[in-house]
């Protein structure tokens, strides 16, 4: 037993190192958070919501949502409309003209992410029909879709379904089936009544959310929005990154499932070491879940909603727990919940996963070519540190017949962080610099961060400053928080003009030093704020037009991508495609450049679990990403590191990274062992390459 001892102390150790790093404390589980919580603790049935005033208006079915319990509920308003394809899309909102008690402001509602094409794919309903289905007591209202497909509202209780007319009206996916729908709505703080009467205005929490040392004011009281969505005859749903988990999603609510588990988290964050297992966010979020069962038989969900987002996937019998007897079609139940906005959902009918992948992007647009070199290897680190070790790694590729086309520059090239400048000691000739690369057909990409130092002198941030152009704390006052730079400002890239303005400092006059072959990387956009809640921005900051940060957190990292990406093309970029590398995401950023799965670890684990991430990416339309090739945190052993570059090769995008307190590990830096490995190496990139001759050849305008 003795020789082994230290082995196992090691392992143990190294094992408590990676779970104790995580710092989940840090952030949120659904218990310390109100909606999530409250949303959990419904039953089915709950739902008293019925539709009236059924019609036609603007070739869309509209119907006002009444409940039959509560009269001070405001009316709500349902529209559903079609569109080619069969592609059905749902929305539910506030009654905005509805005097008593008025709705205090709008709710926000998504823009810039569908297709101006696609709403004009729009097919004019002409007729509704009513009838009773078999075997039920309420008749519903049903719309044609397709030659293959129906749309129907059952009307008590609510339901919304699409039925194959093929396999004998079978149903395919549905919303509202186990009446789980809940819609709270804005209400504004009466200070008197409500701090006499907790019974109505609802507990403290409902107003102020404290988590650690921060509080939220919740100035409108809870907003949420719940429901239930089944699909049917479905063997396991897979979708909604991003995760660090199996393809297939597991159950987390249900028979078998631990009492406290986590329901899939859908909240950009900026995770510290995550682990390679859990249903924690990550940096970006798509809320589209893709069903899949026998023959290949797919349907597709997507709720098109920027804020906070938590979905259980709910173990065959869940409803067992609750007493009730639900006699059904075989389904995976699943539960969506989401901290504000409205409804605005899509369903897609398939009938395959590449279908419903098409049915998808033709909403949220296809991914942008990447430009060709983009498409190889890249060589990354956290930092190269100045012009001679950029000169050096670049000879030693050619040195050891390593191909590479992409070397970067991460924060610490700027002059203090001030994205936009170079240090004038470490990279005092940028320009000379990419020019010599590019002599060789190579590129450089630089990092540019959301954060703008607060610093007077810095053209940026003045500017900003005196444009109002940053986003505000919730006392109106430019956002301040902690970052690269230490004090720092964001800017509010929900407004058009702001992200003009932020795209034209991508010309080679603004950007000084910058040449055509330097392209670009956002990093740190979920936002990142060290000293925020969770690592971001408090939820009551404030955006154009008085939007709740709350509203839109998962789309602004898509905003700022959208603004650098626009940015490049105005510069005029050779081929006019921009390459943008993003951390954070949303539905439609396959149309602005690339993205990568963070900040994983040097270990197998990691390695394993970039396949399943990189491949649901694909499925929610983002085709074009790849994870930091041998792991950014952590050193990793020699047969890791091959390994990864033999996986990394067939990644769409295939880059190698790694953290600043990491050893070297420019591939030729690991000896014999390595070379071995680089034959298969070279191998892979043949195929690599070869697999890719079709961009190409076809892909160049
Ligand atoms: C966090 C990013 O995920 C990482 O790739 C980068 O090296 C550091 N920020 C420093 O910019």
């Amino acid at each position: 037993m003795k020789p082994l001892a230290p082995f196992i102390l090691s392992l143990l150790f190294l094992t408590s190192q990676t779970v104790l790093s995580f710092k989940r404390e840090e952030f949120r589980n659904c218990h310390q958070t109100p909606f999530c919580k409250r949303a959990r603790s419904r039953y089915p049935g709950a739902c008293t919501l019925t539709p009236h005033s059924i019609s036609i208006s603007n070739g869309d079915l509209t119907a006002t949502l009444l409940s039959k319990t509560d009269e001070q509920i405001r009316p709500l308003i349902l529209s559903l409309s079609v569109y080619q394809d069969g592609i059905l899309r749902l929305k539910i909102d506030e009654d905005y003209n509805h005097p008593d008690p008025p709705a205090p402001k709008r709710r926000f509602q998504v823009p810039d992410v569908v297709l101006p094409e696609f709403e004009s794919n729009k097919l004019w309903l002409q007729r509704l029909s009513t009838e009773t289905v078999d075997g039920e007591s309420s008749p519903s209202t049903v719309v044609y879709l397709s030659d293959g497909y129906d749309a129907v509202l059952r009307h008590d209780p609510f339901e919304i379904y699409i039925r194959d007319k093929k396999s004998g009206n079978q149903k395919l996916i549905s919303l509202n089936s186990h009446q789980l729908f809940d819609f709270e709505q804005l209400r504004v703080k009466q200070e008197k009544q409500d701090s006499d009467n907790n019974e109505d205005s609802g507990s403290d929490d409902n107003w102020e959310e404290r988590f650690r040392s921060h509080t939220d004011t919740r100035p409108y009281g809870p907003q949420s929005i719940s429901f239930d969505v089944s699909f049917y005859n479905a063997e396991f749903v897979s979708g909604i990154p991003e995760h660090a988990t199996s393809l297939a999603l597991k159950p987390t609510r249900g028979p078998g499932v631990e009492k406290d588990s986590e329901p899939y988290r859908l909240f950009n964050l900026d995770v510290f070491e995550y682990l390679n297992e859990s249903p924690f966010g990550l940096y970006g979020s798509i809320p589209l879940m893709i069903s899949h069962g026998k023959e290949g038989r797919s349907a597709g969900f997507f709720w098109l909603n920027a804020a906070e987002m938590q979905i259980d996937v709910l173990g065959d019998g869940w409803d067992a727990e609750y007493g009730i007897e639900l006699v059904k079609q075989k389904s995976i139940d699943t539960f969506w919940m989401s901290e504000a906005g409205i409804v605005d959902a899509f369903f897609f009918v398939g009938p395959g996963p590449k279908d419903v992948v098409k049915q998808y992007t033709s909403v949220t647009g296809r991914p942008s070519m990447p430009q060709l070199f983009s498409i190889a290897y890249h060589q990354c680190r956290w930092n190269y540190r100045d012009e001679e070790d950029v000169e050096n790694v670049d000879a030693k590729f050619d040195e050891h017949d390593i191909p590479y086309d992409v070397l970067w520059l991460d924060i610490e090239h700027t002059d203090g962080k001030r994205y936009f400048t170079w240090d004038p000691v470490l990279f005092p000739n940028p320009e000379e610099m990419q020019k010599k690369l590019a002599a060789k057909g190579r590129h450089m990409v630089t990092i540019v961060d959301p954060h703008i130092k607060r610093d007077d002198s810095f053209r940026v941030h003045k500017e900003a400053t005196e444009k109002g152009y940053y986003v505000r704390d919730a006392s109106g006052k430019d956002f301040d928080g902690w970052c690269w730079p230490g004090s720092s400002s964001y800017l509010d890239m929900v407004n058009p003009e702001i992200r003009s303005w932020w795209g034209d400092k991508f010309s080679y006059e603004n950007y000084v030093g910058s040449t055509p072959s330097l392209y670009i990387w956002n990093d740190m956009n979920e936002p990142s704020v060290f000293n925020g809640p969770e690592v971001s921005m408090p939820r009551d900051a404030l955006h154009h037009g008085d939007i709740e940060h709350r509203e839109l957190h998962n789309a602004y990292g898509y905003y700022f991508h959208m603004a650098t990406s626009n940015g490049l093309l105005k510069r005029g970029v050779g081929n006019d495609r921009p390459f943008v590398l993003s951390r954070a995401f949303f539905p439609g950023s396959q149309r602005y450049g690339s993205v990568w799965t963070g900040d994983n670890t040097a270990d197998w684990d990691h390695l394993r679990v970039s396949v399943p991430m990189i491949l649901t990416l694909g499925l929610s339309g983002i085709s074009f990403s790849g994870a930091d090739v041998g792991g950014f945190f952590g050193n990793p052993e020699p047969e890791l590191l091959v390994r990864w570059y033999q996986l990394g090769a067939f990644y769409p995008f295939f880059r190698a990274h790694a953290h600043q307190d990491t050893k070297r590990r420019e591939p030729w830096l690991f000896g014999y062992n390595f070379s071995i490995y680089s034959i298969q190496l070279c191998l892979a990139l043949f195929l690599y390459i070869f697999g890719h001759e079709g961009i190409e050849q076809g892909g160049h305008s």
